[in-house]
């Protein structure tokens, strides 16, 4: 199918769209297509674009696969043709948990990548058939937060502009006559959407997207917490509470940085086997013990862990991670995202030498990391694989987000569009 021309009914277009995506394609394919984009990219540059997206009209209902106008990028902009998308767990949240109403219609979404159909006026970093990975958190450069070596908290940022609804409203996307906000700034779960240059980070050509898709949210996540927050370190012991996308992340980040134990704690014990493929020690269900998981740490670890890592969202589970912890150095990182409730310890956990920090997208500076990241996974230092347990098309996503509310998978990747 012309992805320019998609047909008026999805029923036809869906029965097409069963393709290979860009990542089956060997070198000489990959840059044939990518020509073919460009020529095709000279033909809808400037237009707008009516293409296929999975819309949230409301919080508590199944996504409705739509078509939607994106309009043409405008300045410092570029539209993206989402070739794959991972559905994380904040995806969820914004639909089932998080009580953000103002936040609707809204285009989930957040852990894509795909290539550029075409740059608005001013855009100097991208040019149309450039692969990339859309950022929701962005990396403007001259901000105070970019500038400052620690921080990725980029002023520009939706985070720093519109947590409250978790989502852009100055959106580029219309349907039936009504605006439909960017979740998070990036809405994956579309066939096209429009970023700013300053949320995008360019990548390598030859990427497997339907994998790398996964380092702009939850494996970036997860292992930047351990890498760059926590700063675990080599032989030292570890604890990860959760173990979905995010949860593994950390495991693997904790490995990579030489830790000796790495304790994986879960109540779903079906993620166990994963873990222990990305690196954990030993793995412990909260629920087949009648002592809290804190006390049951301390005695396997001789007073607590090192470093743990909360990556569940939830402020109990935070709590426990630190509770977890040595006194006198032990580092407790939350990484799991919730904006619920507030969190809650004894003083005497802190004033006895435990540090309680958190981190947002692992601490990563996105346009510097990504492209970084997706080459250890092309050498092996990163493993993406072993994440992905489902893949599907775009019309499927209601499915990917059953599978997730059940605990079935770690992650779903739905290839969006056709090559
Ligand atoms: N103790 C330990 N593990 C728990 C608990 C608990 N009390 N409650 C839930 N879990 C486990 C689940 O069984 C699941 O394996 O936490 C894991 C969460 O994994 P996913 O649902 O796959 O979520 P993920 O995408 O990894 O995101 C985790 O990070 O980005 C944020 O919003 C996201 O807050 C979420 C967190
Ligand atoms: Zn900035
Ligand atoms: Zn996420």
């Amino acid at each position: 199918m012309n992805w320019l021309t998609p047909p008026s009914t999805g029923q036809h277009y869906l029965k097409q769209r069963r393709s290979p995506s860009v990542s089956l394609l060997t070198q000489t394919e990959l840059q044939t297509s990518l020509f073919t984009l460009h020529n095709k990219t000279m033909a809808t540059a400037g237009k707008v674009i009516k293409c296929h997206a999975a819309v949230a009209w409301k919080p508590n209902a199944p996504l409705v696969i739509e078509e939607i106008e994106v309009a043409p990028p405008q300045k410092h902009e570029i539209r993206i043709k989402v070739i794959a998308t991972g559905v994380c767990h904040t995806d969820l949240y914004h639909l089932f948990e998080g009580k953000h109403e103002e936040g609707f219609p809204a285009v989930l979404g957040h852990e894509g990548a795909g290539i550029v159909e075409s740059v608005g006026p001013g855009v100097t970093d991208f040019k149309p058939g450039d692969t990339v990975i859309p950022l929701f958190i962005s990396q403007c450069g001259e901000c105070r937060f970019c500038k400052h070596p620690k921080s990725n908290m980029c002023e520009r940022s939706w985070t720093t502009l519109s947590t409250g609804i978790m989502a852009e409203k100055d959106s580029r996307f219309t349907c039936r006559g009504k605006v439909i906000f960017q979740f998070m700034g990036t809405s994956t779960f579309s066939e096209y959407t429009v970023l700013n240059q300053i949320s995008v980070a360019k990548i390598c050509d030859d990427a497997r997207l339907d994998r790398v898709c996964l380092l702009g949210c939850g494996v970036a996540t997860g292992y930047g917490a351990a890498i760059n927050t926590a700063q675990v370190t080599r032989g030292s012991v570890c604890a990860v509470f959760g173990l979905g996308g995010v949860g593994l992340a950390a495991v693997m980040g904790c490995r990579n940085a030489g830790a000796s134990r790495i304790i994986g704690v879960d109540i779903n014990e079906d993620k166990f086997g994963k873990a222990r493929a990305l690196g954990a020690t030993d793995c412990v269900n909260p629920k087949k013990h009648s002592k809290p998981i804190s006390e049951v740490l301390s005695e396997m670890t001789n007073g607590g862990v090192d470093f743990s890592l909360e990556c569940v969202g939830n402020v109990a589970v935070m709590r426990s991670a630190l509770e977890s912890c040595v006194r006198g150095w032990g580092v407790s990182v939350m990484v799991g995202w919730t904006d619920l409730d507030d969190f809650s310890a004894r003083p005497i956990q802190l004033i006895a030498g435990k540090t309680w920090k958190g981190s947002l997208f692992g601490g990563f500076k996105g346009k510097d990391a990504v492209p970084k990241l997706v080459l250890d996974y092309k050498s092996g230092r990163i493993n993406l694989d072993e994440f992905v347990t489902h893949t599907m098309p775009l019309d499927k996503v209601n499915d990917s987000i059953e599978l997730m509310k059940t605990g079935k998978c770690i992650r779903t990747v739905l290839n969006v569009s056709p090559k």
